[in-house]
């Protein structure tokens, strides 16, 4: 990032706001120089320590636990979620002080069915800090969304209670969202998949059913997870390892001819991760919201924060496959940009055994109804800012050049009604967009003047918005009450990349 490229406002217009970075000088001498900025002597930022801790790989891909339905009546799931300290051993003979749902990290697996009534009481056993969840992507009503604005205290507990509707079937998660706590209470541990399956699920059951949720890890020498440091609240925070259901690199085994349904995750706080298997085809069945229409051949994919995707991954040819990441440059501020291309995820162990042999994958998955003719166009605009005064520098992420104020309605929507939602990104970063309480549909992409089309028909939650890019979208809220829009790179949506909209009927 550029010094020019900086929007650098006045102090007056944001020394008050309470939601900006503010670091004072020193902090700051722990940067390595910025381009066009004299940041003075510079070493280890944090974000990309060479002394990065090794975790053990190779061990057997562990499946998430899952979450125990208590109720006793059918259509019903009914259970507990307590958020509290726990320790983890990510590496030998090092203790990881976390934060953990029911003892693990990522939290217990969720599965319920579309129809299902769920009720499930948390409790906040974190020390002096509130808490929420947040039902990431569900089409929960607004006051049990886990927003910001309703808070559960340390020590205290509340019900959360929704009806999972028919049509609802997909790859959704939770995580907390408390006000300038969010991104802290994830990257400590706090995250974990909800799977609303189908009634009639089209894809044959012999493909299986696996989630592998990415989390990233950063560990000091001690087994501790360090504190943001600049690097990371301007970035995100980009940790040394990116785990898969909470271990590096680990195991699957399965016969040659194998054919298998993988969900995939990207919990990580800001981690941009463009994936493929070396030497597997895939094919992609669903996004955040849920199945496609039909299944589509892809080489590779991108998973920004937050978005999920359905695989169908064939094993054909018999040895090691290795799920790994590919270059992606998604903006970097400063010094530090981690390695992105060739971490290796995942490794399948295909042994010359053949699978059984499998039911063919439909033609068609499922009918998705095009939104269409919106009644509202809004356009949402991102920026970055940096006010320097000779003691303080501090950052913004804004939208339509406002940080987040939660005191403050910034949309006014109908229930029902379509819009249309302009996301431009006139900032140096690639920032996810997300919105709560809805799935929408990406109907276009502009950069450079160019437009285009995604390639397939999808309902999403989450969109990446690159850099000097502006994605169309359209989406319809059906419930009233106010609703959160960020970015889920969660540092920036922590320094105001966010805003609400409040439904109305
Ligand atoms: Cu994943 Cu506002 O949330
Ligand atoms: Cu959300
Ligand atoms: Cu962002």
């Amino acid at each position: 990032m550029h010094r020019r490229e900086f929007l650098v406002a006045g102090l007056a217009t944001l020394a008050s706001s309470r939601a900006l970075a503010q670091m004072k000088m020193d902090d700051m001498s722990n940067m390595d120089s910025m381009p066009g900025m004299d940041m003075g002597a510079g070493h280890d930022m944090g974000a990309m320590s060479q002394s990065a801790v090794a975790l053990p790989e190779g061990e057997a891909l562990r499946e998430l636990p899952l979450l125990a339905n208590e109720a006793t009546s059918p259509g019903q799931f009914k259970a507990r979620l307590t958020a509290e300290p726990a320790v983890a051993r990510f590496a030998e003979d090092k203790d990881t002080p976390i934060l953990a749902y029911n003892g693990t990290s990522p939290g217990p697996l969720i599965e319920a069915f579309e129809g299902d009534r769920v009720e499930i009481t948390f409790a906040n056993r974190i020390a002096d800090e509130a808490s929420t969840i947040h039902w990431h992507g569900m089409p929960v009503p607004a006051d049990q969304d886990g927003n910001p604005m309703d808070p559960v205290a340390s020590g205290s507990n509340r019900v959360y209670a929704f009806e999972l509707p028919e049509g609802s079937a997909g790859s959704y998660w939770y995580h907390p969202h408390p006000h300038g706590k969010t991104a802290e209470q994830v990257y400590r541990g706090l995250a974990g998949a909800f799977v609303v399956k189908a009634k009639a699920d089209p894809i044959p059951a012999e493909y299986g059913d696996t989630v592998l949720v990415f989390t990233d890890l950063r560990l000091a020498a001690d087994g501790s997870m360090p504190e943001n440091t600049m690097t990371d609240l301007m970035n995100g925070r980009v940790g040394d390892h990116v785990l898969v259901n909470g271990q590096k690199n680990p195991k699957l085994s399965v016969g040659v001819g194998a054919k298998r349904r993988l969900r995939l995750y990207n919990a990580t706080n800001a981690r941009f991760l463009k994936l493929a298997f070396d030497g597997a085809p895939m094919t992609i069945i669903g996004s955040d919201g849920g199945l496609l229409e039909v299944p589509v051949a892809a080489e590779e994919i991108l998973l920004s924060p937050a978005e999920r995707l359905e695989l169908i991954v064939s094993f054909e040819k018999p040895g090691p496959i290795t799920l790994y990441t590919l270059d992606y440059d998604r903006g970097w501020m400063g010094a530090g940009r981690p390695a992105d291309a060739g971490l290796t995820l995942l490794t399948v162990d295909v042994s010359e055994i053949p699978a059984e042999p499998l039911p063919p994958l439909p033609d068609r998955l499922r009918p998705i109804e095009p939104l269409s003719a919106p009644a509202v166009s809004r356009r949402l605009v991102f920026t970055e800012t940096m006010t320097m005064t000779a003691t303080d520098m501090q950052m913004g992420f804004l939208i339509n050049g406002k940080a987040f104020d939660m005191a403050r309605v910034d949309i006014v929507a109908k229930a029902g009604q379509t819009e249309l939602w302009e996301i431009a990104n006139k900032a140096d970063m690639d920032h996810p967009f997300h919105v709560h309480g809805t799935q929408f549909q990406v109907i276009e992409h502009e950069r450079d003047g160019k437009v285009s089309k995604p390639t397939y028909l999808a309902w999403k939650d989450t969109v990446n918005v690159a850099r000097g890019e502006t994605v169309r979208l359209l989406l319809r809220q059906e419930r009233p009450g106010p609703r959160m829009y960020h970015c889920h790179i969660l540092e920036h949506e922590q320094l105001g990349m966010m805003g609400i909209v409040d439904v109305q009927v």
